[in-house]
């Protein structure tokens, strides 16, 4: 493992980027603090500093009939597992479908590590991360066929050590191959960037009850090299001309491919989460790093790039385009702005596999986790969500300038709107702050141009409006019920005690917690809102669900991160223990990670599965009937050692029995044939 893998802190792993919020915008604590006295925050532990903000804060409207009904919650929850096997309820059956590798060709199947770089960039790519099934009739997203649709999901990063066959027997972590005569492997490089990217791939379930990949033209993959067109404001900006696109319209590629989205309209959002890390800039001044601020408030690597793309023996273009220094005569002659085209939510329309992505960069650039969207509604805005997963980082919403139409909406409704930051007050209030050229801090006085100036540098923009910065926020969801926003923060070990705030109620946070927020008069676009936490994350010591108990053995969990509603309102939680600290000391009573079934109203939860070693549960959605459901296992085997990988041990053998462990996704359905969950 490259030295600055194997260095990072405890609560950083390979994929997460150091924290690089160092704006002196004041934390929560500093004004509730005011509220409550510094003291009472320290002193009191947990229970001082939830009081007043668990369960608390939105409640329902009175006499509300949506709060009436309540998802059934039926089975049995499944014990902690530390064993490497997935483990569902009493009742249930598990298929295990297209696994990394997996041909969208007709081809059979071969493991990885026979694959060319061209043949990946045909197969399922690596660590599936965000997904949703579109039924096959195209026409709305959740309804239509429980059988044949277009499953589309999220392919995070690589682990190269799983996937060349000449990295056998080497000492490796997870981290890049090392470079042979200085130089990477062409190939084994296109091989990494063919596993990124996203899946469209057309399944359906046999007369056998089992699902299969079937042959269909729709059947794509997109990949960190895939042409894709600039959106929004920023389209044409001078920040994103480059050698590739000298007016600033296009781009190759979307990198680390987090959790999605779905829009109102039918297609798919992929956002790209910890991206800086694949490029570098070694330019310097006085022999120091000398970045521009849209790199180095984003954390871009001034030593190696996370997997040395740039430096592809011979490498083209599109190799060389991973190095932004400044190298030639100006920006249309080099790569310095390559970096700024990546930070977005990309929609892509799995439908129409001649349509070019689209980067919707009115949705600002930051380490987008997922985007969720809000109820649409006929004749009001399109309200979407979106968290930047880093530590002390920020939470996001965009309004559309336009009204939504269903029988017009599309993706242009993306590009004209209003994107805001919430600031959380100590009093179980909340306001979203504008981040709009020449509204407050952002003028040109102050360092911002224009709006293309605004969204490259989200992050700072953010910083200037006096946001709150949050426990590393990951998914999002909205309750189909009552509107109710909630999202994961999944945890913040570097919070110090004078940092400690409401919405992020524990210094050292190892936990993670679920906060929640109504809108003011439960309209999406409005500009103000209540909030409390649904959740403390934690041993049972240390942890409260809604309503105000602690956890329980059924129930126990740590770090949050996926969560989803089904139609019923049942919310379905995963858990991202990294694998630098899975099993072993606070987080060893936790297990290898897992997904819970919740009530929101009630706080009801149960666990509902456990995943194998080494891996991230992350992903989940249902066939609209609710009676089949897809999750996500990736990068089972990751805490696999260097040691171990050298000996030719891995401690998953998932999902194969033997071979390397491969990401894949688990197909999950109730004996009965009943509704998953119930
Ligand atoms: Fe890719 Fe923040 O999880
Ligand atoms: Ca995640
Ligand atoms: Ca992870
Ligand atoms: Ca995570």
């Amino acid at each position: 493992m490259p030295d600055d893998l194997l260095h990072l802190p405890h609560d950083l792993e390979a994929g997460d980027e150091i924290p690089s919020n160092t704006s002196a915008n004041p934390t929560f604590a500093q004004i509730a603090e005011v509220r409550l006295g510094r003291r009472g925050m320290l002193m009191g532990g947990l229970a001082s500093a939830i009081s007043g903000f668990i369960g608390a804060g939105p409640a329902l409207a009175q006499g509300s009939t949506q709060a009436a009904q309540r998802p059934t919650i039926g089975f049995k929850p499944v014990p902690i597992s530390a064993n490497d096997t997935v483990v569902v309820p009493e009742g249930y059956s598990v298929q295990v479908l297209i696994p990394q590798g997996t041909p969208l060709d007709g081809r059979p199947w071969r493991a990885p590590t026979e694959l060319t770089g061209a043949e990946q960039g045909m197969a399922i790519g690596a660590h599936h991360d965000g997904m949703h099934f579109f039924p096959i009739e195209g026409r709305e997203p959740d309804q239509g066929s429980s059988s044949d649709g277009l499953l589309v999901l999220n392919h995070e990063y690589v682990e190269p050590r799983f996937m060349h066959a000449r990295a056998a027997g080497l000492s490796l972590g997870s981290g890049r191959m090392p470079l042979t005569g200085g130089a990477r492997d062409p190939d084994e490089a296109l091989k990494e960037i063919n596993a990124h990217g996203v899946s469209v791939v057309r399944i359906a379930k046999g007369a056998n009850g089992r699902w299969a990949v079937m042959a269909d033209p729709r059947n794509r993959r997109i990949t960190a090299a895939t042409p894709m067109e600039i959106g929004g404001p920023v389209r044409g900006h001078a920040l994103v001309r480059t050698k590739y696109s000298p007016d600033g319209t296009r781009v190759r590629g979307t990198l680390n491919n987090c959790a999605h989205g779905v829009t109102p309209w039918n297609t798919y959002i992929t956002a790209e989460e910890n991206w800086a890390g694949y490029f570098r800039n070694t330019d310097q001044v006085d022999q120091k790093p000398d970045l521009p601020r849209e790199q180095a408030r984003y954390g871009v690597p001034t030593g190696q790039g996370r997997y040395n793309w740039d430096q592809v023996r011979d490498g083209g273009d599109e190799f060389v385009r991973f190095n932004v220094s400044k190298t030639g005569a100006d920006a249309t002659q080099d790569y310095r702005n390559e970096v700024n085209a990546f930070g977005w939510l990309v929609e892509i329309d799995p439908f129409n596999p001649g349509a070019m992505p689209v980067k919707r960069t009115a949705l600002g650039r930051f380490a987008h986790e997922g985007v969720v969207f809000g109820p649409a509604r006929e004749g009001r805005p399109v309200v979407a969500y979106s968290g930047d997963d880093s530590t002390f980082e920020y939470i996001y919403k965009f309004v559309s300038a336009r009204p939504f139409n269903r029988a017009t909406a599309n993706g242009a409704l993306l590009d004209e709107g209003v994107l805001y930051v919430a600031k959380f007050n100590a009093d179980g209030s909340g306001e979203w702050l504008p981040l709009q050229h020449g509204v407050g801090p952002l003028t040109a006085a102050n360092g911002f141009a224009d709006q293309g100036e605004v969204l490259v540098n989200t992050r700072l923009a953010a910083d200037a409006v006096g946001a709150t910065k949050m426990d590393r926020p990951e998914w999002g969801a909205v309750d189909p019920r009552d509107g109710r926003v909630y999202f994961t923060l999944t945890n913040n070990s570097r919070r110090t005690p004078a940092q400690v705030d409401g919405p992020n109620p524990r210094a050292q946070n190892r936990f993670g917690q679920i906060i929640r927020w109504r809108e003011a008069n439960d309209d999406h676009a409005a500009t103000r809102f209540t909030w409390d936490l649904f959740l403390i994350a934690g041993p049972e010591g240390d942890s409260r669900i809604a309503g105000g108990a602690p956890v329980n053995a059924d129930n126990m969990l740590a770090c949050p991160d996926g969560l989803w509603f089904d139609a019923d309102g049942r919310m379905w939680i995963q858990t991202d223990i990294g694998e630098a600290e899975q099993l072993k000391g606070p987080l060893a009573p936790f297990g290898n990670n897992q997904m819970l079934c919740a009530d929101p109203t009630t706080g009801e939860a149960r666990r509902f599965l456990t995943g194998p070693h080494g891996q991230e549960i992350t992903g989940v959605v249902t066939t609209p009937d609710r009676r089949t459901m897809f999750v996500n296992v990736q990068h089972p085997g990751a805490t696999t050692t260097p040691a171990e990988w050298a000996a030719g041990q891995v401690n998953s053998r998932f999902p194969n029995g033997d071979g390397v462990p491969l990401s894949a996704t688990l197909v999950i359905t109730k004996d009965d044939g009943g509704i998953i969950g119930s």
